[in-house]
């Protein structure tokens, strides 16, 4: 096997696998794209747009679509947009000095929400506005929606969450103002995974740097965690590791070494009630829900059995456990844990 010499490298375009990279096609997004284009394709037109609620698992390109989408408005026509993360900015006015800073005024801190509100008025004018707002169900209060919607009569509000029943508890005097369409963004086939997955690659890294069987194994991985950001990480921590071998091909080993160490990575951010969870399903293999229960319980688990399925799901979603329904038996449908991968 020939190795790579001193200087050479895998990647044409490793930054290409950052988190935050916003690549410019997401292929199988077209029909949520569609939708979204459809509610904002008003405001461009000089009319009233409707409002979005953007819904679906983690890492499945909710936050990716909506940027891509934004970034081609943006290019494409006069509307004025803003993206704003409400786990970062969790408040009403921070949501919406954001919302100014990224219109191109800054000096919102000595203002109160009230005057922020004008000043974005005055920015968007009879432009229209896409007002997006990732993480919706983090911020702690609701009041900036009702603030928008009474204010900026050109406003799509483009709400994105993983949580399907939060917009039943919001405020109903909010509810009767902002009644949006509900985009679903379900989870993608192993094809699709396939697809999404060779695209980046190929994008991330030079022609022929990747075993069949390894990209094999990366897809297969991501598919089971439902995931596409474990399938992008693994892509780029796999060629990292081939690099370190002097590899000029990603070979299964090293999506092994790489997962390997994402997992220890995952293990070891997970609190004590996770890992008991986590060991249970270790020491019993594939086994139903009940029996990991009985089994985390004696290892010294102490949560009722609601935290407990609330716990099976974040490892899943983490990618350290895989459930299964089982088919209706006797005694009503159950599920089976294992480890996945
Ligand atoms: N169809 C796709 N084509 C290319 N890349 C994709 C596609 N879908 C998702 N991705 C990539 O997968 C990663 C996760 O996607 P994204 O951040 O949009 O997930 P999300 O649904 O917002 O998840 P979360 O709920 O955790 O915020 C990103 O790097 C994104 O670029
Ligand atoms: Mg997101």
């Amino acid at each position: 096997m020939s190795l790579l010499m001193q200087g050479e490298t895998l990647f044409s375009f490793i930054d290409s696998l950052d988190p935050d990279f916003v690549p410019r096609v997401l292929p199988h997004r077209e029909g949520q794209q569609e939708a979204i284009a459809d509610c904002i394709r008003p405001l461009i037109n000089g009319y009233r747009g409707r409002h979005v609620l953007v819904t679906g698992k983690a890492g499945i390109g909710k936050t990716a679509t909506v940027q891509r989408m934004l970034a081609d408005l943006r290019e494409e026509s006069a509307v004025a947009s803003v993206f704003v993360n409400c786990w970062k900015k969790n408040s009403s006015f921070r949501i919406l000095s954001e919302a100014c800073h990224q219109l191109g005024y800054q000096f919102t801190h000595n203002l109160g929400t009230d005057e922020v509100l004008y000043k974005i008025k005055k920015l968007v004018g009879d432009k229209g506005i896409v007002f997006a707002l990732d993480e919706v169900d983090k911020a702690q209060d609701d009041d900036f929606l009702y603030y928008l919607a009474e204010e900026i009569p050109r406003l799509v509000l483009v709400m994105i969450t993983n949580d399907r029943t939060w917009f039943s508890r919001v405020d109903q005097r909010i509810r009767s103002r902002i009644i949006p369409e509900e985009i679903e963004f379900p989870p993608y086939s192993l094809e699709e995974m396939r697809d999404i997955l060779a695209l980046r690659r190929d994008y991330a890294f030079y022609d022929g740097t990747w075993s069949e069987d390894a990209f094999e194994m990366v897809v297969k991985k991501a598919h089971a965690a439902k995931d596409v950001r474990l399938g992008i990480l693994l892509l780029r921590e796999s060629g990292l590791e081939a690099e370190k071998d002097a590899s000029r091909k990603v070979l299964p080993e090293h999506v092994t070494r790489a997962s390997g160490r994402l997992l220890a990575h995952a293990e070891a951010g997970l609190d004590e009630d996770e890992k008991l969870i986590l060991q249970a399903v270790k020491e019993l293999g594939q086994e139903v829900s009940g029996k990991v229960y009985e089994k985390y319980v004696a290892l010294g688990g102490r949560k009722s059995h609601r935290t407990f399925e609330r716990k099976v799901n974040s490892l899943e979603e983490k990618g350290l456990l895989k459930t299964k329904k089982t088919g209706k038996g006797f005694r009503g449908q159950s599920t089976v844990i294992s480890l996945s991968g």
